[in-house]
């Protein structure tokens, strides 16, 4: 198997063997949870917020102790960053007292300036633009209630963003079949897409984009989604009740999926916007174990990364 990349920026980096590897790692780690409890013993996690968490957090931090290290919580409002120290000094500074670095920030472009000057892993914990931690755990949940991948018709119906970017990378990376649908004016953006069908090529994937719910979600074996407005866009939020009507995922548009889909979400969800309580709470959901999935494969992002 080729190297693997320094960060974890993008799943884009990664080949699918490597991936795969990585999913596979996380169930192991799963069902063994004993077997890797030094895995990582005396290493140590930096974890910059600049915007909330509770999953992001929790499962990063529960994860480096069950590995047998520690980490720490840096939220911006209290680190020199927030004051305005440059990322780039941060990310030297950082360097030279841990082992790893998480981040979750605006801009997408701050993820890859701390990566670049940091001589240690930088795990991608959430950018404007990208959540492919998320993702992989999302891909995770796909493996153990589909059994499979390849050819799984996925769904998402919503905003056309920092998760659909993330979930349309991955699924067009290990051949699973991508839906999207988003209302005018909030598709996804063009280099992901651009991304999205070079990796097509490669692993067959089927891609469709539309602006029509129905379209995107007949026969789906997963459908999923995510709040209208993200964390940065709440003063959009209301505007976008508006233009975000006809895309919730309720029983009249599941309908439309195979009888044995699956329901997903991020989460934070919003009950009676993107998604009503029916759907979430419904038999079809499998909310828990995609969240709990996050400490599972973080773990083995850690490890695959850190461990030397
Ligand atoms: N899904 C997710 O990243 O949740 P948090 O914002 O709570 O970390
Ligand atoms: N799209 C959401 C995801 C939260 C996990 C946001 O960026 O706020």
């Amino acid at each position: 198997m080729q190297r693997y990349p320094k960060d974890f920026l993008t799943t884009q980096d990664f080949s699918e063997e490597q991936l795969i590897e990585m999913i596979d790692l996380a169930i192991r780690m799963k069902k063994n949870k004993s077997r890797y409890a030094k895995a990582l013993a005396g290493k140590k996690l930096a974890m910059i917020f600049e915007k909330s968490s509770t999953r992001t957090r929790v499962s990063f931090e529960a994860g480096m102790y069950e590995l047998g290290g520690i980490a720490f919580f840096l939220s911006s409002r209290d680190i020199q960053l927030g004051r305005g120290e440059p990322i780039a000094d941060t990310a030297r500074v950082l360097s030279r007292y841990v082992d790893g670095i998480m981040i979750r920030t605006f801009g997408h472009d701050r993820v890859e300036e701390l990566a670049r000057h940091a001589t240690i892993p930088v795990i991608n914990g959430l950018s404007d633009w990208l959540h492919p931690c998320q993702a992989m755990a999302d891909f995770q949940t796909i493996v153990e209630k589909k059994g499979r991948i390849r050819g799984i018709r996925f769904c998402y119906i919503g905003d056309g963003n920092n998760m659909a970017h993330a979930l349309g990378l991955l699924s067009t990376r290990l051949g699973a079949h991508f839906a999207c649908a988003t209302p005018k004016g909030y598709e996804m953006d063009d280099r992901i897409v651009d991304m999205m069908k070079e990796n097509a090529k490669v692993s067959g994937s089927k891609i469709l984009l539309t602006n029509d719910p129905v379209e995107a979600v007949k026969g789906a074996d997963v459908i999923y989604t995510d709040v209208w407005a993200s964390m940065g866009q709440e003063e959009e939020a209301e505007k976008r009740l508006k233009d975000f009507s006809g895309f919730q995922v309720n029983k009249t548009l599941a309908r439309y999926a195979d009888e044995e889909y699956i329901f997903m979400h991020c989460l934070p969800a919003h009950r009676g916007e993107e998604v009503s309580s029916e759907v979430i709470d419904g038999a079809h959901s499998v909310v828990w174990d995609e969240a709990e999935n996050r400490l599972h494969v973080q773990k083995a992002i850690l490890y695959t990364l850190m461990r030397k």
